[in-house]
């Protein structure tokens, strides 16, 4: 194509953009994103400040930009978009966060076995349900508890006590900073995350915290000492193998925690959806609670969770930035343009998903759910490397609730809210009365 018809077609293409302000992307992010969700067809052009981007709502486009077409794209935190620069776009840097595949791929491939093997997979799963069963009893004991205060320490002794092997550090201390990071992130921000003084605090002593980690001795198959390797055969510093190590550890738990909040307290609102998996728990679990071998036999709860991810999937949104010109779903992506996906209104689109907005867990066992519509953890070569161990957290955390507790909610079920992760708007607050039979 010469320069002659570019131009035409440029103008051409920018008529059709929708604009959109930066300032209510950053202020409220979901409302000025609904703008292009309600456009017809799988792909909406837009633009936000200097920024171009294509909006993809189908699986098409969706396959293309996180599959098909991943290699000319690069994975990116913020939509802003200064200028194309490689190093400028990879949010964290290197390695885990890098999409130099020289880097990405070993370190992906050196830490997969250690999540998902089978046998790493089951004995993460056993040590799941040793500290479920330590949720039920505390709630169970407390008779009233703000159900985050309990899933937040959870999924920071999960990871603490899994993947990185239980080696010594202070795991819910570096939890809250990464919390008083992650509050001020913003998907239209340069950077993503504001300097403020908290943010700058947190993030130093964090980045003690784990270079700390970083220098000290692990056990073989943990996190820490696996990104060591993978950081020492490329040959790059141990500051680098920190901030990775950082990353698994952040990736594991602002994600988990609120989507078990909000399952729970969907569970602690229905009663007759708590009668719903008691049922499934007496049939499959009799009086045993549940074990890592029963994950794959508690279809109802895994449901739970599943309809937790739809309506609240913590990670809300996937951007990519395209490395060079590139088409996705049939629209060109000029080398910067941004592909975003927001998976908070994808899972909400009636054209997917029956009466989207019933939290309505059967609908998994039920309805055939489109390919590449529900996408809580992501797809294709950056898809989540904790899924299982996210999958065993929830599974196990809503039978074991449902076969000893009664829950009810005091109060209306939480709202929404788009940082970092998704967030409840407000304290959810659960009463507990351990079952009689
Ligand atoms: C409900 C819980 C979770 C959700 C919803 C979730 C979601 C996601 C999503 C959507 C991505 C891909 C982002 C993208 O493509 O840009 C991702 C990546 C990742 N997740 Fe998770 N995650 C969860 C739990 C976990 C856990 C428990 C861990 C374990 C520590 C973990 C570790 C990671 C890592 C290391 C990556 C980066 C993979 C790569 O870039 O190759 N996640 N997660």
């Amino acid at each position: 194509m010469n320069a002659g018809t570019l131009r035409p077609l440029r103008a051409t293409l920018s008529r059709r953009r929708t604009v959109l302000s930066p300032a209510r992307l950053r202020a409220d992010p979901w409302r000025e994103l609904a703008r292009l969700h309600a456009l017809p067809g799988d792909v909406a052009r837009a633009r936000a400040g200097r920024t171009q981007l294509a909006y993809l709502k189908g699986p098409g486009p969706i396959e293309d930009l996180l599959v098909r077409r991943a290699d000319r794209l690069i994975k990116v935190n913020t939509i802003t978009t200064p200028r194309l620069r490689r190093e400028r776009f990879s949010s964290l840097g290197r390695l885990l966060s890098s999409d130099d595949r020289t880097e990405h791929l070993p370190a992906r491939k050196a830490l997969m076995p250690r999540f998902s093997s089978a046998a790493s997979a089951s004995g993460l799963a056993e040590v799941v349900a040793v500290l479920v069963a330590g949720v039920v009893d505390t709630l169970a004991r407390a008779g009233t508890s703000d159900v985050a205060e309990l899933t937040g320490p959870f999924a920071v002794e999960v990871i603490a006590r899994t993947v990185f092997s239980d080696i010594e550090f202070d795991a819910q201390a570096a939890n809250s900073d990464i919390a008083d990071v992650l509050a001020y992130e913003r998907l239209f921000q340069p950077g993503n995350v504001a300097s403020t003084p908290i943010a700058e605090r947190a993030v130093g002593r964090l980045m003690a915290t784990f270079l700390g980690i970083a220098e000290a001795d692990s056990p073989e198959a943990s996190v820490p000492a696996i990104v060591k390797r993978v950081a020492a055969d490329l040959d790059l510093e141990t500051a680098v193998a920190a901030r990775n190590i950082l990353v698994v550890y952040a990736a594991g738990i602002e994600t988990t925690a609120p989507a078990l909040t909000f399952a729970l307290a969907h569970l602690a609102h229905d009663h007759e959806l708590q009668e719903w998996l008691h049922e499934e728990c007496r049939e499959v679990l009799g009086d045993s609670p549940p074990g890592a071998a029963d994950i794959d036999r508690l279809p109802r709860a895994r449901a739970v969770f599943a309809e937790a991810l739809r309506l609240y999937p913590p990670s809300w949104y996937i951007a990519r930035a395209a490395a060079e010109d590139v088409e996705v779903g049939g629209t060109p992506l000029r080398a910067g343009e941004i592909g975003l996906i927001c998976q908070y209104h994808l899972h909400r689109d009636e054209r997917f998903f029956r009466r989207p907005l019933e939290f309505r867990p059967a609908r998994f066992l039920e309805d055939e759910i489109p390919r590449r519509t529900y996408l809580p953890f992501g797809a294709g070569r950056r898809q989540c490397l904790g899924e299982k161990l996210a999958w065993a957290e929830g599974t196990l955390l809503v039978s074991a609730c449902s076969q000893a507790l009664e829950l009810s909610l005091d109060g209306e079920l939480p709202q929404p809210q788009p940082f970092a992760s998704i967030q409840p708007d407000r304290a959810v607050v659960v009463r507990a009365r351990r079952r009689t039979a």
